[in-house]
């Protein structure tokens, strides 16, 4: 059996792969469509990261191919319904770099409450903006949740460490799933209004595309500050960068852009911005798990027929 992976991948993953006996590895990564294209056909299973993008084009040159494995959560980057059509298995590794991404997510937003990017800029500039870059406590602050899976649970947990009042929609998690947990349970109106700090833990789907727009914003208490490490396009780009210039939101951490890279994305013009550069799951830590879980999904799959999904 022959497996790719065609994105950076951690060492762990890789040697898992290449010491399995009748599996043989290839590493290509940086390939162009083009290249994917003309070699996919001799491989039985694909591993990936963000970076290839596994197009209905792909797919159809992919002729062996029977899974393909995403080192990470997110699969926006595969044409799932072509694989489906074709009988090619789609695996993520949704456990993997689920902490590391709720950690980032705090980080983000303790970094924009206290204005450390602009403080560590300003100082490079040799400027002292100590009374300009004064900050706000989180302590006793409600921090809304949106998402209530894998990472916005540990965004929660980490939250209530820090003493906020921890408010949470997810239409797919019962109230009493949420209340048991500890948190209280309200609609996404009821969010918006109380909310002095909202982050986003959910996937970019038909119904979370746009999902923070104009009319959200305007519901949202002033003020706000808003914090997202799940996906571009969840938030509308052009409603945020009005909102905040018109002061209804103090603050916007973003580790995700509707395009990644952003080009001449206006929201990065502003102060009250702060961004990562989709740093949410880049950890040594989360790497190896990602890597590791892929491996042996990708291998259990092609040798034994069988589904994990860690
Ligand atoms: C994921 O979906 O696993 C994260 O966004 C990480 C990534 O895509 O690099």
């Amino acid at each position: 059996m022959k497996v790719l992976v065609s994105d950076k991948m951690g060492e762990a993953g890789l040697d898992i792969f290449r010491n399995e006996e009748g599996i043989e590895l290839d590493v290509k990564t940086g390939l162009s469509p083009e290249e994917l294209k003309e070699i996919i056909g001799q491989y039985d299973g694909l591993a990936i990261r963000s970076a290839t993008k596994v197009t209905s084009d792909i797919i159809n040159a992919a002729t062996n191919l029977k899974v393909i494995g995403r080192a990470g959560i997110g699969l926006d980057n595969v044409d799932i319904p072509a694989a489906t059509q074709k009988g090619i298995a789609v695996m993520n590794t949704p456990g993997g770099n689920t902490r590391t991404t709720a950690e980032h997510a705090i980080a983000m937003m303790m970094s924009l409450t206290r204005n450390i990017p602009q403080g560590t800029a300003t100082l490079k500039q040799s400027l002292w903006e100590k009374k300009n870059l004064q900050g706000r406590e989180l302590f006793d602050k409600t921090l809304g949740l949106i998402g209530f899976g894998n990472i916005g649970s540990i965004v929660a947990s980490l939250a209530q460490g820090l003493k906020m009042k921890v408010i949470i929609f997810d239409p797919n998690v019962t109230c009493e799933h949420i209340e048991k947990s500890g948190y209280e349970c309200v609609t996404l109106e009821e969010l918006y209004q109380r909310s002095d700090y909202i982050t986003i833990h959910v996937p970019k789907l038909e119904s979370t595309t746009n999902l923070l727009n104009k009319a959200a914003f305007e519901m949202m208490k002033q003020g706000v500050m808003i914090i997202n490490c799940a996906r571009g396009g969840i938030i509308h780009e052009g409603d945020l960068y009005d909102a905040i210039v018109s002061g209804k939101v103090a603050g916007a951490a973003l580790d995700v852009f509707e395009t990644e890279p952003p080009k001449g994305n206006p929201l990065l013009t502003l102060d009250r911005v702060i961004a990562t550069p989709h740093l949410g799951a880049s950890t040594q830590e989360a790497q190896t798990n990602v890597a590791v879980a892929v491996a042996n999904q990708i291998i259990a799959y092609l040798k034994y027929n069988t589904i994990i999904n860690a």
